[in-house]
């Protein structure tokens, strides 16, 4: 047992939150105390569910603003069940913000670091906000520490991470374990993959450290807890595999991981665009080879590719890690050349539909890099709207959730209230994410509303054949006429 570190003890706290009690852990009689670095997707997310699960939480980040928003009851960023967690955790106590850094760091016992990696010019994960945290808990801390990286990084960022405190920590006695916990949530559905995750992945280098994360998830690995996603029951399921390995091979199933389900996107893709040049259909293709269990369904989406702040970084950063290593990881490559082909593909199809882009109007459905969240981050559509404008188009954007944030990337841009407007006297539409919203509009409508009933699908949102039937010239990816 680590010096000065007490057994965790479940002291059962009935909470009246639903079916589930909330087990709260204390160490030596005092309530384990976890402190979050960074309230960003996935620190917020990271934070409300491990309080939600009965844990005390603090939230830190040097944004001020953020924290101020987060105090104020707003949340920073739209994600599906968050806010319900958040104030359900802040009015128990058991979770708080606070843009005091060093207090958190001094008060956790348990310290998750879910700062930002951000790609460099270079592809490079930029690892200069774990290296300010580090010091920064090497300087704080006062106390023994388990210091957990969940941020994605690169292999060996562990080994890095240790020593780092270990130079910077010089308050006596205090000893530092640490150990990599990768998180594998979406954005849309993270409140969900937090609480049921396909797998636990903790990189540790003692039984000690694993203990305690196996105690800080074991609500979760006995599915003992109370859900907001699935209230008022969760469907029955097997409780998440528990995998315990090295720092750096949890370093790199995170990257790996990301990878490979990029890797699919584009062997997608690929295939899209075979499926064009043979007159065959992607779409029968995919399910067709995705019943196969080796295979599986998930990820077999052919379109407009992958976006979002996770897939594109990581496989660059994936690229750039290999090639550091002496491996040229040219798979990786063809497999984000085909993703970033993608733009010009979907332009293309207009562009021979319209003949020129230029003075027609477009409408674009879709902003957010998939649905059900505001991200634009490399999103698809971003890019897309930069050519269309470029190339001198009259565009008139909608999305759900993401105008405000386009709008700080467009300010100059045309945004419509709805779907229908968006439509209106437009020469062509063009979907690209594809919120639920967009199948269920009233097609009879929009093909009245257009100058010219042409929409090209980025997303293979729609029936090909019940479009046409409805007088639509119909474009979308890998799929016949
Ligand atoms: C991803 C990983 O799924 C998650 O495990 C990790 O923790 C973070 O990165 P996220 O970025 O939220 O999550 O989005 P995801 O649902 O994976 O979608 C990524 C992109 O791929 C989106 O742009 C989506 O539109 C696209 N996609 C997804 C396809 O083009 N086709 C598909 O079949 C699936």
């Amino acid at each position: 047992m680590q010096p000065g570190a007490e057994a965790l003890t479940p002291f059962a706290e009935p909470l009246s939150l639903g079916a589930h009690s909330c087990i709260a852990y204390r160490r030596g009689g005092k309530r384990l105390r976890i402190s979050v670095i960074g309230c960003g997707y996935v620190g917020l997310v990271t934070g409300a569910c491990l309080a939600e699960i009965g844990h005390h939480v603090v939230c830190t980040d040097n944004d001020e603003s953020k924290i101020t928003t987060l105090n104020a009851g707003r949340l920073p960023i739209y994600e599906p069940h968050l806010d319900k967690i958040v104030e359900q955790g802040r009015r128990a106590g058991r979770l708080s913000f606070t843009a005091d850094v060093p207090g958190a760091i001094r008060s956790g016992d348990t310290i998750f670091i879910c700062v930002g990696t951000p790609p460099t010019e270079t592809g490079d994960a930029d690892m200069s906000y774990i290296d300010r945290v580090a010091r920064l808990i090497g300087a704080e801390a006062r106390s023994p520490k388990l210091v957990i990286e969940k941020s994605t990084v690169p292999v060996q960022t562990g080994q890095q991470l240790k020593r780092a405190l270990a130079v910077y920590g010089r308050n006596g006695g205090v000893t530092f374990q640490v150990a990599s916990n990768p998180e594998f949530l979406r954005e849309g559905s993270a409140v969900a993959d937090f609480l049921h995750p396909d797998r636990i992945v903790v990189g540790v280098e003692d039984a000690e450290t694993e203990k305690q994360l196996r105690e800080i998830y074991q609500p979760l690995l006995e599915r003992r807890f109370n859900c907001p996603v699935h209230a008022p029951s969760c469907p029955a399921g097997a409780a998440p595999p528990f995998v315990v390995t090295t720092i750096n091979s949890a370093e790199l199933i995170k990257h790996a991981s990301n990878s490979f389900l990029a890797l699919k996107i584009s062997y997608a893709n690929a295939l899209a665009d075979l499926c064009e040049k043979l007159d065959a259909d992607v779409m029968e293709v995919t399910r067709a080879i995705g019943l196969d269990p080796r295979i599986g369904p998930q990820f077999l989406n052919g379109g407009l590719g992958f976006g979002g702040f996770c897939l594109p970084k990581d496989i660059q950063a994936f690229i750039r890690l290999a090639e550091r290593a002496g491996m040229d990881f040219a798979l990786l490559k063809e497999a984000e050349r085909i993703n970033k082909q993608r733009i010009a593909v979907l332009l293309e199809k207009a562009r021979k539909a319209l003949w020129v882009l230029k003075e027609k109007k477009v409408g674009v459905l879709g902003l957010a890099f998939k649905p059900n969240t505001d991200d634009i981050r490399f999103a698809p559509a971003i890019e897309l709207i930069r050519q269309l404008t470029a190339e001198n188009a009259q565009v008139v954007a909608y999305d759900p959730a993401a105008m405000p944030k386009a709008r700080e990337v467009f300010p100059a841009l045309r945004f419509a209230k709805d779907a229908y407007e968006a439509a209106q006297s437009a020469d062509a539409l063009l979907i690209v994410t594809e919120w639920p919203e967009f199948r269920a509009l009233d097609w009879k409508r929009v093909h009245g509303a257009m100058a010219r009933p042409l929409i090209v699908d980025g997303r293979n949102l729609l029936d090909p054949a019940a479009m046409r039937g409805l007088g639509f010239e119909y474009h979308s990816f890998g799929r016949p006429g």
